[in-house]
C-alpha cells in the first residue's frame, strides 16, 4: 500500500471556556482517526489550537484583570492537560496569537484585496457609550420584536425561536454596561463572496465529493439555484478595542476572529514544521526529512505530491468551513481542503448539556473523578457514524456499556485465561495449534471467507466506528464462547488435560492480542498495557492483517488487572459535582436600563418602624461625606465571601481603588464592569479578611429582598464630586 500523507486538523477551541464532553465527541473522534491512519503507515500530522481572538476574551480577561495574552496562556494549559488527559494526542497543539497564523492571515488578505475581493463599507451597528465599543450582537440584550419575551439576545430569541437582527430588539441594552446603546456608523472590510469567481468556484467544489451528503445538501440551500446568487460579502473587520490581528494599512480595523482562526491549522502547523524533531518521530515527514509546509498547503505543490488535507469540525460552524475557508484559499493560491467531517451534537440523557442539571460536565471534571477516560473513548467511538446526526450520552448505558462489553466481554478473555499460562506454563505459550484451534480462530476472524480485520479497517477509514466497534465485539463473543465451550477451569483440574489447557489458553489470549491492535485506535493506553503484558513493542495493523500472525512459544509477563468495571456512583458524583445552582435572584442588567426610561415608578415603600428618616442633620455634617462618582473597571467575585464582590474603582485618582461590596447577592459581576456608580470616597479604609476596602459605594435597599446600587445620569465623568 502507498504510504499517504495526510494533515488532520480538528477544530480550535475558543480559548474562552473549559473543555466539556461536547468539544470531546470531537477531539475523541479525530484522534480515533488519526491513530488509526497511523497505525496503517501512513505519514499523518495531527495539528489543532487555541482559539484566541474576539471581543469575549478581551471581556473575560479584562473581568478577571488580567491581559489577554495572560489568559489565553492559562486556558492553553488548561485545554492541553484536558487533551493528554483524554489520549487526544496532537503532533502540535498550538495559539492562533501567534507570528505564523498573522503571517498567513494577512497573506491571504493582502492577496485577496489585490484579487479585487474586498471591499470597504460604511455599516451601521450598535455602539456602546459607556464602554466605547461597538457590541457584537451576542452582547445587546433587549426585548423580542414577535413575542416580548425580556432579555433576548441580539441574534434570536429563545423564548420563540425568532431570528432577527438586534436593531429590532425593543429596548436594547448593553450585556456589557447595561447601558443603552446608540447606533454609529464605521468602515468595514467585507470579503466578496458574492463575487462570480466565489459562486462558481463554491458550486463546483460542492460537487467534488469533499462534503458528507448532508453537508453538500446543506450547501446547495445556501448557494441556492444556478441563476440564484444567494451569498452575501462576509463583514472581516471589528473595530478597536478589539483583542486579534491589526488589517494591514488599516489602522483600528481589526481581522474579525472567524478570519484568522481556521488560518490558525496553517499556523499550528507550520510551528511543526520547525519544530526540531528526533529522525523518524514526529515532526518529521518520515526518515528524518522535515516537513514541507508548501508541499501541504500550497496549491500546485499540494495537487503534484497528492497531500491530502481533512477537517473535521461540528455542523454548527459548516458555514465557516465549506464556503468562507475554500473560497478564501481557493482565491489566495492555496490548495483547499480534501473532505470535511462534520459531526453532530452531544446530548446528554436525551436533552442540551445543561449547568442546572449536572450534565454540562467538563473534562476536567471527569477526570477529577478518577473515571478512565478510555471508557468514554469506546463509548463515543460505539456511538459515531460518521455521519451529522447528534449522538447521545445516555449515562445509564455508558454504565451499561462500558461494564458489559469493554469489561465484560473484552477484559474478561484476559483475566480468565492469562493466570494459567503463568502458574501452569512458566509463562509461555504454547508452540504449536491442533487443526480444531485453528479453526476456531478461522471462525472468530472471519465472516465467510471475508477477514474481519478487512470490514473493521474499512469502517475506522469511513469514521464509522460504531460499525468497526460491533465487528470487534463479534470477534470477542466468539472468543468468549470458545472460552466457555472449552473451560479451562475445568481442563485445569484434570491431570491429562495439561496440553489441552495450554491450547485454549493460548488461543484465546492471542484473540485477545488481536482484539486488542483492533481497539488500539480507540484504547491507545490500555493497548499498551497489553502490549507490556505481552512482553511486546508497538503493534500496528500488519498484526491484524490477514486474520493475523499467532504469537506462539513466546513468553509473556504476569498478568496484571487491566480494566476495573466502572461504578456508577462515580457517575452520580460527577453530575452532582457538576451541578449548578441556580443564583437566587441574579438581575439582569435591563434593571439599570429600564431605570433610565419613563416607566411608571413603584410605590415609595411606607416610611414605617424600622425605615424611618434619621435625625436631621446640618449642611456641614452632609458636606463632610465626600461621594463621587465611580467607574466601576472590574468586579469579581471573591473566594470565600458569601456577600461580597471585589470592586475596581476609578475616581479620576492616579490609583483605582478597591472596594468589598456586599452586593454579590444581586450583581453578576460581569454586568457590572463599565457601569458608572456613586462612593463615598472619605471612609476610613477598613481592613477586611479579603484585603483593604478604600471606600463604599452606594446602594438602595428595601425590606425585602432586592438590591440597587446607584448610578449617575449619562455624562457624569468618573471622579465628579456629588452633592
Ligand atoms: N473556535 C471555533 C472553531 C474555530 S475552527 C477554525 C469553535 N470553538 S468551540 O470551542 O465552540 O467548538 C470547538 C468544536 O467543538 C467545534 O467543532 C464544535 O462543533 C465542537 N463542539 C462544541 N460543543 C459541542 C457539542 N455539544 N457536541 C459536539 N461537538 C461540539 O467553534
Ligand atoms: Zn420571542
Amino acid at each position: 500500500m502507498a504510504t499517504r500523507k495526510i494533515l488532520v486538523t480538528s477544530a480550535l477551541p475558543y480559548a474562552n471556556g473549559s473543555i466539556h464532553l461536547g468539544h470531546l465527541v470531537e477531539y475523541i473522534q479525530t484522534d480515533i482517526w488519526v491513530r488509526f491512519q497511523k497505525m496503517q503507515g501512513h505519514q499523518v500530522h495531527y495539528v489543532c489550537a487555541d482559539d484566541t481572538h474576539g471581543t469575549p476574551i478581551m471581556l473575560r480577561a479584562e473581568k478577571e484583570g488580567i491581559t489577554p495574552e495572560q489568559l489565553i496562556d492559562r486556558v492553553w494549559h488548561e485545554h492541553k492537560a484536558d487533551f493528554d488527559g483524554f489520549g487526544v494526542q496532537f503532533d502540535h497543539y498550538g495559539s492562533t496569537n501567534n507570528a505564523e497564523t498573522k503571517h498567513y492571515a494577512q497573506t491571504i488578505y493582502r492577496t485577496l484585496r489585490d484579487a479585487g475581493l474586498i471591499e470597504i463599507r460604511a455599516i451601521e451597528q450598535f455602539y456602546d457609550p459607556v464602554k466605547n465599543m461597538f457590541l457584537p450582537d451576542r452582547f445587546i440584550k433587549g426585548e423580542c420584536p414577535k413575542c416580548h419575551a425580556k432579555d433576548q439576545y441580539g441574534d434570536n430569541c429563545e423564548a420563540c425561536g425568532t431570528t432577527y437582527s438586534p436593531t429590532e430588539l425593543i429596548n436594547p441594552y448593553s450585556a456589557v454596561s447595561g447601558a443603552q446603546p446608540e447606533r454609529r456608523s464605521s468602515d468595514h472590510y467585507f470579503f466578496k463572496l458574492s463575487a462570480e469567481t466565489c459562486q462558481q468556484f463554491l458550486r463546483t467544489w460542492t460537487r467534488s465529493g469533499s462534503l458528507q451528503a448532508e453537508a453538500a445538501n446543506k450547501m446547495q440551500e445556501w448557494l441556492g439555484a444556478e441563476d440564484e446568487n444567494k451569498l452575501s460579502d462576509w463583514d472581516i473587520s471589528r473595530d478597536a478595542p478589539y483583542f486579534g490581528f491589526e488589517i494591514p494599512d488599516a489602522p483600528g480595523k481589526y481581522f474579525y476572529v472567524w478570519l484568522d482562526a481556521p488560518v490558525g491549522y496553517m499556523g499550528s502547523f507550520q510551528k511543526l514544521c520547525s519544530l526540531p524533531s528526533p529522525a523518524g518521530g514526529r515532526g518529521v515527514g518520515g526518515e528524518g526529512t522535515p516537513i514541507d509546509f508548501d508541499e501541504f498547503w500550497n496549491k500546485e505543490k499540494a495537487a503534484q505530491s497528492g497531500t491530502e488535507l481533512y477537517h473535521f469540525i461540528g455542523k454548527d460552524i459548516l458555514y465557516f468551513h465549506a464556503l468562507f475557508w475554500p473560497a478564501m484559499l481557493q482565491h489566495a493560491g492555496f490548495r483547499t481542503p480534501t473532505k470535511l467531517f462534520a459531526h453532530g451534537f452531544l446530548t446528554v440523557n436525551g436533552e442540551k448539556m445543561s449547568k442546572s442539571r449536572g450534565t454540562f460536565i467538563t473534562a476536567d471534571s471527569y477526570l477529577k473523578q478518577g473515571l478512565n477516560p478510555e471508557y468514554l473513548r469506546y463509548y463515543y467511538a460505539s456511538k459515531l457514524n460518521g455521519t451529522m446526526e447528534d449522538i447521545d450520552l445516555s449515562l445509564e448505558d455508558f454504565v451499561a456499556k462500558v461494564n458489559s462489553d469493554l469489561v465484560g466481554k473484552f477484559i474478561n478473555i484476559a483475566s480468565r485465561c492469562a493466570p494459567f499460562i503463568s502458574k501452569r506454563f512458566s509463562g509461555k505459550l504454547c508452540a504449536t495449534l491442533s487443526d480444531d484451534a485453528q479453526q476456531w480462530l478461522k471462525n472468530a476472524l472471519f465472516e465467510g471467507e471475508t477477514a474481519r480485520a478487512t470490514t473493521i479497517c474499512k469502517a475506522f477509514d469511513d469514521r464509522d466506528y460504531g460499525k468497526a466497534l460491533r465487528e470487534i465485539m463479534a470477534v470477542a463473543n466468539e472468543a468468549n464462547r470458545y472460552v466457555d465451550e472449552l473451560k479451562p477451569w475445568v481442563l485445569a483440574k484434570q491431570p491429562d488435560a495439561e496440553a489441552q489447557l495450554h491450547e485454549v489458553c493460548t488461543v484465546a489470549l492471542n484473540l485477545f492480542l488481536q482484539l486488542t491492535v483492533f481497539l488500539k485506535p480507540v484504547l491507545p493506553t490500555l493497548a499498551s498495557q497489553v502490549e507490556q503484558f505481552f512482553n511486546i513493542t508497538d503493534q500496528n495493523w500488519m498484526r491484524v492483517e490477514q486474520g493475523g500472525t499467532m504469537l506462539l512459544a513466546h513468553t509473556i509477563n504476569d498478568y496484571a488487572h487491566l480494566m476495573t468495571r466502572l461504578d456508577p456512583k462515580l457517575i452520580a458524583a460527577m453530575v452532582e459535582a457538576n451541578k449548578e445552582s441556580l443564583q437566587p435572584t441574579t438581575p439582569s442588567p435591563i434593571r439599570h436600563a429600564e431605570a433610565q426610561l419613563p416607566s411608571p415608578l413603584p410605590p415609595l415603600p411606607q416610611a414605617g418602624e424600622g425605615n424611618k428618616i434619621a435625625e436631621t442633620i446640618s449642611i456641614d455634617d452632609f458636606n463632610k461625606v465626600d461621594l463621587r462618582v465611580a467607574k466601576i473597571v472590574n468586579a469579581e467575585h471573591v473566594e470565600g465571601a458569601a456577600k461580597l464582590l471585589k470592586l475596581t474603582l476609578d475616581i479620576g485618582e492616579a490609583n483605582t481603588r478597591t472596594v468589598f461590596a456586599g452586593i454579590k447577592s444581586a450583581y453578576d459581576p460581569a454586568t457590572l464592569v463599565g457601569r458608572m456608580t456613586v462612593m463615598v470616597a472619605n471612609l476610613a479604609p477598613r481592613k477586611m479578611k479579603f484585603g483593604l476596602s478604600e471606600g463604599m459605594v452606594l446602594a438602595a435597599s428595601g425590606e425585602g429582598s432586592g438590591l440597587y446600587i446607584l448610578s449617575p445620569d449619562n455624562g457624569a465623568q468618573a471622579g465628579m464630586r456629588v452633592k
